[in-house]
């Protein structure tokens, strides 16, 4: 029944699309413009929220209220920004966005969970589903409703900084665990009266599938590159898992950096339009990355008021721009409409949609954090899924020189196991980039189990464990030992700054490893965002080699699998090159002579141990 005293678009009992109409019939032009603003939380003011009205607000690569803020903290943050919001003219609440993209992975505390390209190694849609209802709940109880995830990209060449943001090479691998935008979002009845898959309610998140389109296929796999392909290609490599996540009702979808033929995709009218909301008939709303318009003029935001016309035409809804650009955005493209170069129409379209989202996302009714939520920030059950994803997530790569007599599992009760490595006792090096801070870093960067500590709680009492970092031959010296597991691998990055033309074993990893297995009988840990150089001899020399991958904070996992109270499931969800030299190189091309294949993954035989 409606209620008579409420303006319809403040009535939860009215449909979602009268709602909308209602509210944009009564918005000026200055305050819809303002809805298609998201700037980064360090330069929120009162004036931008309860004056201008912005539509959303952002903390982006590790910007947090405080060092270490508590999830209190960040709702107290998000809350009272949300306040100042609803004291604009029409209360139109805002939208806060963050990279959650393995778990609230800017909130110390949190569960993180193995990033994409491990997952993928799982092939297990409902778990990625689970991981994505956890990671929603971290989320909210930080006050935060959108997580800028899942990455959809379909890596086609691991010398891309983003590699291990992807889930597989393989388009169908990405398009299964496409099933994390249910999780976070939560999904509603197919035939709910509201006519949306999903209705958000406090414990789910806007979800947002990105980057749009054909990411992880740039040249040389340069981050913000150019891929070269047709567009039957595009459709059938890396538009295709966009499709499961709109038939989940994906709520918002962010434009990539990288270039089509030579056209940027934050320009491009054909795909954003034509084929994404057109084709597709994507009901959600188009975020840019950030300042991504700025990156289509050189020097990068010069002439901004031409990269504004041409990305809101292309179809971009909402902009995400750094401190102050604001301002000029709301007169440049007040300008543009009022000089006729941007049609009203186009203006009412993003706003259209951008509310619908806020009011399907339930933000209307209920704009302020659910309090009972803050004990969920790196529970005990979320942290046992975490490690579940672990588990799953390695890949056994070699398993003793002679099939007849198999290395792994470990015995428990071992009498002296060595463990070493850089990456043995390093929550930093387990969770990689998009941790706490952008880039990540080495340390106690926040609160899990390292794979030195997961590997003390899995042996017998009896059993020694000596930890070296750096093991040498001084260091060893004549010592017994039964085994050796040394773990090695990358150093954290994220975007830019992970792109290489080469990818051997940073850290010196080859030598400790050779120096170790030339003494011990030694499995070797991979704690990397991609597959590394292996070269023969040393893979020769290892008795076992499995690939880790990213962890995030439940390293135990991966002594849950060394000492076989698990088998392994993983299969690689890339493929593994012998050189970069064969790169780029995925499964069906022609010449295909990888050191392991896509897909390829051993078991232990549990039965005999
Ligand atoms: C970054 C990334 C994007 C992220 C955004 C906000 O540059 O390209 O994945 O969501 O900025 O942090």
């Amino acid at each position: 029944m409606a209620n008579e005293l409420l303006p319809p678009y403040r009535d939860a009992t009215q449909p979602v699309e009268l709602r909308v109409h209602d509210l944009l019939s009564r918005m000026t032009l200055k305050e819809k413009v303002a809805q298609m603003i998201q700037i980064e939380c360090s330069v929120v003011s009162p004036a931008a929220l309860s004056g201008l009205a912005v539509g959303s607000v952002l903390s982006g690569g590790g910007s947090a209220p405080s060092e270490r803020a508590s999830a209190r903290e960040w709702a107290d943050m998000v809350d009272n920004m949300q306040q100042l919001a609803l004291a604009s003219r029409l209360g139109i609440p805002i939208l806060y966005g963050t990279d959650a993209v393995h778990g609230h992975s800017n909130l110390y505390g949190a569960t993180i969970f193995p990033h994409n390209i491990a997952l993928g190694a799982t092939r297990d849609g409902d778990l990625a589903r689970r991981i994505g209802e956890a990671t929603a709940l971290e989320v909210r109880a930080a006050g935060i409703q959108w997580a800028f995830a899942p990455c959809v990209a379909v890596l086609r060449d691991p010398r891309w900084g983003r590699c291990y943001e992807s889930y597989s090479e393989d388009t169908e691998i990405v398009r299964t665990m496409t099933s994390i935008v249910s999780g976070l979002q939560g999904s509603a009845p197919k035939d709910h009266p509201s006519g949306h898959p999903f209705l958000a309610g406090r414990k789910n998140v806007i979800a947002c599938a990105k980057h749009f389109v054909g990411d992880g296929g740039t040249n040389k796999g340069t981050n913000e590159g150019n891929t070269n392909c047709t567009f039957e290609e595009l459709e059938a490599i890396h538009m295709r898992p966009y499709l499961h996540c709109l038939e989940q009702g994906v709520s918002t979808v962010m434009a990539s950096y990288s270039s089509w033929n030579g056209e940027p995709l934050h320009s491009n009218r054909y795909l954003i339009t034509d084929i994404l909301k057109g084709k597709l008939g994507f009901q959600g709303f188009v975020v840019s990355d950030w300042e991504g318009l700025d990156r289509l003029s050189q020097p990068r935001g010069s002439d901004y008021r031409n990269c504004i016309l041409s990305s809101i035409n292309a179809g971009i809804d909402m902009v995400v721009m750094v401190p102050f650009r604001y301002e000029k955005f709301i007169e440049d493209l007040i300008y543009l409409v009022e000089s006729g170069n941007i049609p009203m129409s186009r203006i009412d379209d993003a706003v259209e949609r951008i509310l619908r989202v806020k009011f399907v996302a339930g933000l209307f009714e209920q704009p302020f954090t659910d309090r009972s939520l803050l004990d969920v920030v790196g529970c005990k059950d979320h942290r046992l899924l975490a490690r579940e994803a672990v588990r799953k997530s390695l890949v056994l790569l070699k398993n003793g020189n002679d099939m007849r007599k198999p290395f792994l599992p470990l015995d428990k009760n071992a009498r002296k196991i060595l463990v070493a490595g850089a990456h043995a006792d390093d929550i930093g090096y387990q969770c990689g980039g998009w941790t706490i801070s952008w880039f990540g870093c080495s340390g106690r960067t926040t609160i899990g189990t390292t794979i030195l500590e997961g590997t003390r709680e899995a042996v017998g009492n009896e059993t020694e464990i000596i930890y070296e970092k750096c093991p040498s031959e001084a260091s060893l010296g004549d010592q017994e030992y039964s085994y050796a597991i040394v773990a090695i691998g990358e150093d954290t990055y994220a975007e830019f700054s992970g792109d290489r033309t080469q990818l051997n074993i940073p850290f010196d990893g080859d030598n400790i490893v050779s120096m170790v297995a030339s003494r011990i009988p030694t499995v070797v840990i991979v704690i990397s965002g991609r597959p590394l150089t292996i070269e023969p001899e040393l893979l020769d020399r290892v008795e076992a080699l499995v690939a880790a991958w990213l962890p995030g904070t439940e390293g135990g996992g991966v002594a849950d699998v060394l000492f076989g109270n698990h088998n392994f499931e993983g299969q690689l969800p890339i493929t593994w090159f012998k050189s970069v030299d064969q790169l780029p190189m995925n499964a069906g091309d022609n010449a295909y002579d990888p050191l392991f294949p896509l897909g390829y993954g051993l078991k232990m035989n549990l039965d005999q141990s």
